[in-house]
């Protein structure tokens, strides 16, 4: 017998399925509510709202638990690789050795952008945040690529959307980077692996040679892993939100990477490490800022702290970590924000008003350590989480369409002035 739970408003009572998920997860199904008794539920931030039914990513915020398809996240980030898990979220089973190759070869393929888009970036000032330009330059693609408007279209059109779009996203982000700093764009070098081939796209000059060190390259390998997909998160739910209107791939793409670019969400990592910066600059008094984060009339808060769904730790965070020790020591660089972070996380472990609340060091709070001892500058950090969120945002897509989901249009409860007369100009 399916469970049912049972509303009661005035003298009547009302009867609620309730659905439960393959983890044990179980849904109070409100969907007729409102056509039976007038009523609907309020959520501010969705912080209790299951959005949809999903078979891509599973965590649980209690445990700390994290898997896409069902695979750890611990697992994948030790024995996969990006695009590996990429082809996984997006068609829902591991690639055969066949299957992999073919998905490397098509999206090392279609690497190169049109060289129209090139115009597009020359227009943008070359302060521009290559957030603002990447997602610009997201969205041209539906100009260039007219038949991705038509999400109906056969499942080889919407698949060959999504190959271009793996594999142009790093070749769009590095050439938003070098606009940023003048340089002049590097185009793909088709003989090396994804992670390989975006690091000579950022870093190689006309001027020098440029080797690919294979410990950054897996370094980053490791962290796009890392950020690949997290369930219904801000932008993942714009994703959809979008797509659920039958707006391109692209288009909803675009809104994605600008929900990212928050700093209470993919913004955080550029936000951490700007500070641990700041903190160095005042003489390194973690305790100073860890009063700042407390004090309710000081709107700082502590940066690569909390989650919305994790309350005990966060997987990615704990993987991370490690990660940051092993690159660092790898590259041989000591780097001295890495003990600021360490020294912040090590007081907040212990400090009541953290413990109380349960908040952790998130993926952001070492995934900025990393990427400045790989070279990646601060203003590209967001960039790097949306390349890694790609593949997540793909496959959320693509869910959301092949599940037939209706657009989504959620409620509200009316708090504003009730009806009354137009007062004409002279009588205001
Ligand atoms: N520093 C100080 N206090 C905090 C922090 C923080 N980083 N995060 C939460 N709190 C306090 C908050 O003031 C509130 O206290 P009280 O109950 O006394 O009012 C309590 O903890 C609950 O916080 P909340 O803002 O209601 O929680 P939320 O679920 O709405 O927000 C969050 C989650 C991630 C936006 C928030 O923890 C935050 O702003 N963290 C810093 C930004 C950050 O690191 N974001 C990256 C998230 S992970 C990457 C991603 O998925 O994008």
């Amino acid at each position: 017998m399916a469970e049912i739970v049972e509303v009661k408003v005035g003298d009547k009572v009302y009867q609620l399925p309730v659905i439960e998920g393959s983890e044990g997860e179980k849904a109070i199904d409100i969907a007729k509510l409102r056509a039976e008794s007038g009523l609907v539920t309020i959520d501010p931030g969705f912080k209790n709202t299951g959005s949809t039914q999903s078979a891509i990513t599973f965590l649980d915020g209690e445990k700390g638990i994290l898997r896409y398809r069902g695979y750890s996240i611990e697992e994948l980030a030790e024995k996969s690789s990006f695009l590996e898990v990429s082809y996984l979220l997006i068609n829902g089973e591991l690639p055969s050795f066949t299957e992999l190759e073919m998905f490397k070869s098509d999206i090392t393929h279609h690497t190169l952008i049109h060289e129209d888009i090139k115009s597009i970036l020359d227009g943008f000032p070359s302060n521009a945040h290559p957030m603002g330009v990447l997602s610009s330059l997201v969205s041209s693609l539906t100009a260039f690529y007219p038949e991705s408007l038509d999400p109906n279209r056969s499942a080889e059109g919407v698949n060959l959307s999504i190959l271009r779009i793996l594999a142009k996203l790093p070749t769009m982000a590095a050439w938003a980077y070098k606009n940023e700093i003048g340089h002049p764009v590097n185009y793909p070098d088709n003989r090396l692996d994804y992670c390989s081939n975006f690091l000579k796209m950022m870093f190689a000059l006309p001027t020098d040679d440029y080797e690919v060190d294979p410990v950054v390259a897996d370094a980053l390998d490791k962290l796009l892993i890392l950020h690949a997909d997290h369930e219904q998160n801000c932008s993942t739910s714009t994703v959809r939100l979008v797509g659920s209107s039958h707006a391109s791939l692209y288009a909803s793409l675009s809104g994605g990477i600008n929900a990212l670019w928050g700093p209470l969400h993919g913004g955080a990592n550029q936000a951490v490490i700007e500070m641990l910066e700041a903190i160095k600059a005042d003489g390194g008094d973690v305790n100073k800022y860890m009063d700042k984060a407390k004090d309710k009339n000081d709107p700082f808060r502590l940066m690569g702290f909390g989650h919305r769904v994790y309350k005990n730790f966060d997987p990615r965070a704990k993987i991370i970590k490690k990660a940051a020790d092993d690159v660092l020591a790898k590259l041989g660089i000591n780097d001295p924000i890495l003990e600021i972070a360490k020294g912040l996380e090590e007081v907040a472990l212990s400090d009541p008003y953290f413990v109380e609340r349960k908040l952790y060091p998130n993926v952001d709070f070492y995934s900025g350590i990393i990427y400045r001892a790989i070279g990646i500058p601060t203003s590209m950090f967001t960039v790097m989480f949306a390349i890694g969120r790609l593949p997540g945002w793909i496959a959320q897509w693509k869910e959301m369409r092949e599940n037939g989901e209706p657009i989504g249009r959620p409620r509200q409860i009316y708090t504003g002035a009730n009806l009354r007369p137009f007062v004409p100009m002279g009588n205001r």
